[in-house]
């Protein structure tokens, strides 16, 4: 939602990543950002200036002085517009002109004349980016308020191994949203999140879990740090990428998600339990793997689990989910009662396409009160800003 109807530009330079630019500037554009681009002269021997072109459907800046050309800006336009300027890949030539200042092509105009945030995604050579000169160059664009994400480690395009990869795409766009983000409505507020289905050991290579995928519970991730919040989302296994500036604690079993939530929540505003917990757990875990035996059926004893949302109580708002199979509502509101909670966020398992491992969601968000609010099926991520909204909203009450 951060990056709808933003100017963002979008600083190309030189690097053999430059392609993966355009997976950026596809990204941004699909969701609801203005992509400006600037391509460096060498950008545009690694790709062409059309591929941005049809990608962001805006003309292309690749040279300052192009007055003949059927798009021409003058040269702080940009910098002005800007809502944010970001830089992937960024080299170490470009880097090193922009912490001394130099503004001898429309990059670095643009740089030196906005007062919008820069993000910087560096991609070179190990050696390259490891030598005092860069490092030095870094750190002064970094005390000048420039935000860096990566380099990351691996093979590098000279066949070397090392730091100076460009970081995946989804990171640079999560470093984005972050920083637009910001000064958003929790700003200043620590956020606890849990997501995913907890695995409770049977033996050492069988659990029991169930089907959460954990979408509901980083989408929430994310959409408070995109709303300027300190987060840490406490997690169950699950096959999603880790969300950049987020705090992530890895857990597997409910007992340790219990110890990692009371960890978390001193000094938390907001505690989200948005994971499936599992409800009950073997009483003895096998230490060795259970073979098949010649008894047709096998029985496993189980034990309560702790409730965490039941017991972990402060000053912070509490936000459980509900997910039922009948009675939504009634059983939704008995929950919030029951476990003493801010908000619920009921959804009904039995309504084909969303909910636990869909993309989107349906859900009735019950207050204290008893009132409910139903929303429409709305992908994973809208779900995740309304029940923020009311997050917001409650804490601007509170204080
Ligand atoms: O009672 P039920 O399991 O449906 O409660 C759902 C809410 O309680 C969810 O927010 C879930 O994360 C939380 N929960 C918990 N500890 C458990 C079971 C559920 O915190 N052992």
């Amino acid at each position: 939602m951060v990056l709808s109807d933003k100017t963002i530009v979008l600083g190309v330079t030189g690097s053999i990543a430059a392609y993966k630019a355009a997976d950026l500037a596809s990204k941004l554009t699909q969701a609801g950002a203005k992509v400006e681009v600037i391509m460096t002269e060498a950008a545009t021997e690694f790709v062409t200036p059309l591929t941005f072109r049809s990608i962001t459907g805006r003309p292309v800046v690749t040279k300052m002085f192009e007055l003949a050309s059927e798009y021409s800006v003058e040269h702080v336009a940009l910098a002005e517009a800007a809502d944010i300027v970001v830089i992937a890949p960024a080299t170490a030539n470009t880097i090193a002109k922009l912490a001394a200042g130099i503004a001898d092509d429309m990059l670095g105009c643009t740089v030196l004349a906005t007062e919008a945030p820069v993000v910087i995604a560096p991609a070179m050579n190990v050696n390259m980016y490891q030598n005092k000169v860069t490092q030095e160059n870094l750190d002064k664009l970094k005390a000048r308020g420039f935000t860096f994400v990566g380099p990351g480690y691996g093979r590098l395009a000279c066949g070397d191994m090392g730091l100076g990869r460009l970081v995946d795409v989804d990171e640079i766009l999560g470093a984005v949203c972050q920083v637009l983000g910001r000064k958003g409505d929790l700003a200043d507020k620590r956020v606890v999140v849990t997501a995913g289905g907890t695995q409770e050991p049977v033996d050492p290579v069988r659990c029991l879990t169930n089907r959460s995928s954990g979408k509901m519970g980083y989408a929430l991730a994310e959409a408070a740090r995109d709303r300027g919040a300190e987060v840490v989302l406490v997690t169950a296994p699950c096959a999603l990428g880790k969300p950049y500036g987020v705090e992530v604690v890895d857990v597997a079993t409910a007992e340790e998600m219990y110890g990692a939530v009371k960890k978390a929540v001193a000094k938390a505003d907001v505690l989200v339990m948005a994971a499936a917990v599992a409800d009950y757990r073997p009483v003895t875990v096998s230490k060795s793997k259970i073979k098949r035996q010649q008894a047709v059926s096998l029985s496993l004893e189980l034990e309560r689990t702790p409730d965490i949302l039941g017991q972990v109580k402060g000053k912070f708002l509490r936000v459980g989910f509900a997910a039922e199979s009948d009675n939504l509502v009634a059983n939704a509101r008995q929950k919030l009662k029951d476990k003493h909670l801010d908000l619920i966020v009921a959804n009904d398992i039995t309504t084909p396409g969303c909910g636990i491992g869909a993309d989107a969601n349906q859900v009735v968000i019950i207050d204290p009160s008893g009132k409910a609010e139903k929303l429409p099926l709305l992908p994973k991520k809208e779900v995740a800003d309304r029940i923020l909204d009311r997050v917001a909203k409650m804490l601007a009450k509170k204080r």
